[in-house]
């Protein structure tokens, strides 16, 4: 039997950098993203823009490049009990890398579910979201939180994921129909790999009360906007974002000045709100604009952006049959 899987990436709309000490996120899954046709198979054989990766069915072997992340997610389920079972297939995405939209998280989703199709190995979306963001973490050694691989796992099409970090407790947040939401790319790039990511995960947990102010101002942001989303306030969300990109520079600094001036260059060309999304370091922002103005603000803002529609979370979709979701 084969199988198609498309895994979304996000947009992370507020709480940033508070999903590693259990704090609240919002964001939205985006049609933006990563496919994979797979055949159940002996090994795990995988192409992608015409790379090839080859590996044993639990993951054993030395991969480099994106190899490392296929690797971690198969040691992540083989752990979990999986029976081996590889897979072999052909990867295509239309989701950027490095841009700030969850494209790593987005890319383990979409091998976990694969991996776990090819063996008849059943998991509940948060099992898999936390095998995932484990796997982030034994691939390159990014101790991520489980922002990316919830949100491509449970965004509903309409709806931002409200995710609380610590409990797992989750709802789904109705998006207003009259605002358009852009990503708008800095073109800086970021491997988390190498930035800052790790140090300040480590200054937080070492207690810097400036990391620690920007966490809890930015949860309390979190329920801000919450609120004006669901009172119809959209408008409300202008200072809300600003408050947060202010903090991200400022308390938390992992914005850059270029990522600064995006968010300026942004509002100045209409939008009503703006925040950079996703780590930092570079990546992109969010811009929240009404929808006539939004080609206006694309064209004045960066050479690449995309307006991103809400879309549900990973599918899979068998392709001997009908059936939407297997
Ligand atoms: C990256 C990580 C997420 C989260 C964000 C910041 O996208 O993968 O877990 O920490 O940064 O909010």
């Amino acid at each position: 039997m084969s199988a198609t899987i498309w895994a979304p990436g996000r947009v992370n709309l507020i709480g940033e950098h508070t999903d590693y000490s259990g704090g609240l996120v919002l964001p939205i899954a985006i049609q933006l993203g990563i496919g994979l046709s797979a055949e159940p198979s002996d090994r795990i054989r995988l192409v992608s823009a015409g790379e090839r990766l080859e590996l044993a069915a639990d993951g054993a072997g030395a991969p480099y490049g994106w190899g490392r992340y296929v690797a971690a997610v198969a040691q992540e389920l083989a752990e979990l009990g999986r029976p081996p079972v590889g897979i072999d297939g052909v990867i295509e995405a239309d989701l950027p890398r490095g841009a700030g939209l969850g494209s790593s998280g987005a890319f383990e989703v979409l091998v976990g579910l694969a991996l776990c199709a090819a063996a008849r190995f059943e998991l509940e979306p948060l099992e898999l979201a936390l095998a995932c963001q484990r796997a982030e973490r034994r691939a390159v050694g990014v101790p991520s939180g489980i922002l990316d691989q919830a949100a491509s796992l449970l965004g509903r099409a309409g709806f931002a994921l409200l995710l609380d970090c610590g409990s797992l407790e989750h709802r789904w947040v109705p998006l207003p129909e009259d605002v358009t939401v852009l990503v708008l790319d800095s073109g800086e790039r970021h491997a988390h790999e190498g930035s800052g990511y790790a140090d300040r995960r480590r200054e937080l947990e070492a207690g810097d009360p400036r990391r620690v102010r920007h966490v809890e101002t930015e949860n309390e942001r979190v329920r801000e906007t919450v609120a004006a989303l669901e009172s119809g306030n959209a408008a409300a969300l202008g200072p809300i974002f600003a408050a947060s990109q202010a903090s991200l520079r400022d308390d938390y600094e992992v914005s850059t000045p270029r990522l600064d001036a995006l968010v300026a260059a942004a509002l100045e060309a209409g939008a009503f709100a703006a925040r950079m999304t996703g780590g930092g370091f570079g990546g992109s922002i969010v811009a929240l604009v009404d929808p006539e103005r939004a080609a206006e603000v694309l064209a004045r803002t960066v050479a690449q952006g995309w307006t991103v529609r809400s879309a549900d979370g990973a599918t899979r979709r068998r392709t001997d049959s009908n059936r939407d979701r297997a």
